[in-house]
């Protein structure tokens, strides 16, 4: 007798996309289970620091468990756990699916340094991950899942400026696009001062942002900086970006150094670039001004014109390693060629 199946979704996806760099930061959570944060943050979505990623969902029930593979290396521990909890919503808003996951996943730039891995690691499995079981969702619903596996995921579902709306709960948590990537063509460049593993995630790091006594000015003083670098994108003002841009990344590392324990992300070659940043910019009328995620590394944002003095500049300073460039990139998008 014949019976009608529900169809199989097509059951693999792959998709790449780009890191952030933000102007105003996420740091604190209100909210560790959904990763509700204590701020609206900005950021540009970077064209030219990715991640692709491969989801193939096991439809013919042969894997016991998922199995991911990130730069080559099939992943374990912690890392691994991350992925599959990540899975394990989606599988549950997928109508609570059983299938196991083939994940493949490769960055083009070194993991856990500052560079935000997590973010584009965690657009990329979400939109892979949800395409692959077809699942009908929207960007923005995209980026309230992708959120829930690392916050700043939640801006690299979109191009361009984006804003990410502290929201109230898992629905409204979810990030905008203010600006195209077109719109302003800023330029963020990477000093690389070490590609060690930082030794606290983020993740961890977020909690700990209540126990600092700057975390609650950091916060109260975010409303105006908002606004600020909402007008300063809208004229494609730099020097009027600049100094905010520089303010809320020293107030966020104040934040992290006073916190208990004490976060203290930065290396000698931290400080020997925001010093050269300033100096440039006072002694010689550089427009660059650096911003730091939760690592060691500083990212100098100018417009094009200063790119070539600044990095000839960069390879005169003894503890920059390498530089990693990149201009603002668009949203996630879905590749025909798979990872597996
Ligand atoms: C310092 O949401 O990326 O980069 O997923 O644990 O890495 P993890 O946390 P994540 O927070 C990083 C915050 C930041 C600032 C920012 O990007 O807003």
């Amino acid at each position: 007798m014949y019976r009608a199946r529900t169809p199989e979704p097509q059951s693999i996806a792959t998709a790449r996309a780009g890191s952030n760099i933000a102007f105003i930061k996420y740091w604190g959570v209100a909210d560790p289970r959904i990763n509700l944060p204590l701020n609206n943050s900005i950021s540009m979505t970077l064209a030219d620091l990715h991640t692709t990623t491969t989801v193939e969902w096991d439809t013919a029930g042969r894997l016991s468990s998922d199995q991911i593979t990130i730069d080559g290396e099939t992943a374990t521990g912690k890392k691994a756990e991350r992925v599959t909890e990540h899975l394990n919503l989606i599988r549950h808003l997928a109508g609570d699916r059983r299938y196991r996951a083939r994940v493949v996943s490769r960055n083009n730039f070194p993991m856990a340094s500052g560079i935000a891995s997590s973010a584009s690691a965690f657009a990329a499995l979400t939109v892979a991950a949800c395409a692959a079981l077809e699942l009908p969702f929207d960007r923005t619903r995209m980026s309230g899942i992708a959120r829930r596996g690392s916050g700043s995921a939640s801006r690299s579902l979109f191009g361009g400026y984006v804003e990410w709306e502290q929201g109230r709960d898992d629905a409204t948590s979810v990030a905008r696009q203010i600006y195209p990537a077109e719109y302003w063509t800023l330029r963020d460049i990477v000093a690389v001062v070490s590609t060690a593993e930082k030794p606290v995630s983020s993740q961890n790091g977020h909690s700990m942002a209540i126990t600092s006594p700057f975390n609650s000015a950091r916060v109260d003083s975010l409303y105006g900086m908002l606004q600020d670098v909402r007008n300063a994108i809208t004229m494609r003002d730099l020097p009027r970006l600049g100094p905010v841009l520089e303010q809320d990344a020293l107030a966020m590392h104040g934040v992290m150094m006073t916190s208990r324990p004490s976060l203290l992300y930065w290396q000698p070659g931290t400080l020997e670039v925001i010093h050269a940043v300033r100096r440039w910019r006072e002694e010689d009328g550089l427009q660059v001004y650096f911003t730091i995620d939760a690592g060691p590394n500083v990212h100098l944002i100018c417009e094009p014109t200063f790119e070539v003095e600044i990095l000839k500049r960069l390879q005169k300073l003894g503890s920059v390693r390498s530089v990693i460039t990149s201009g603002p990139g668009d949203g996630p998008q879905l590749l025909d060629k798979h990872l597996v």
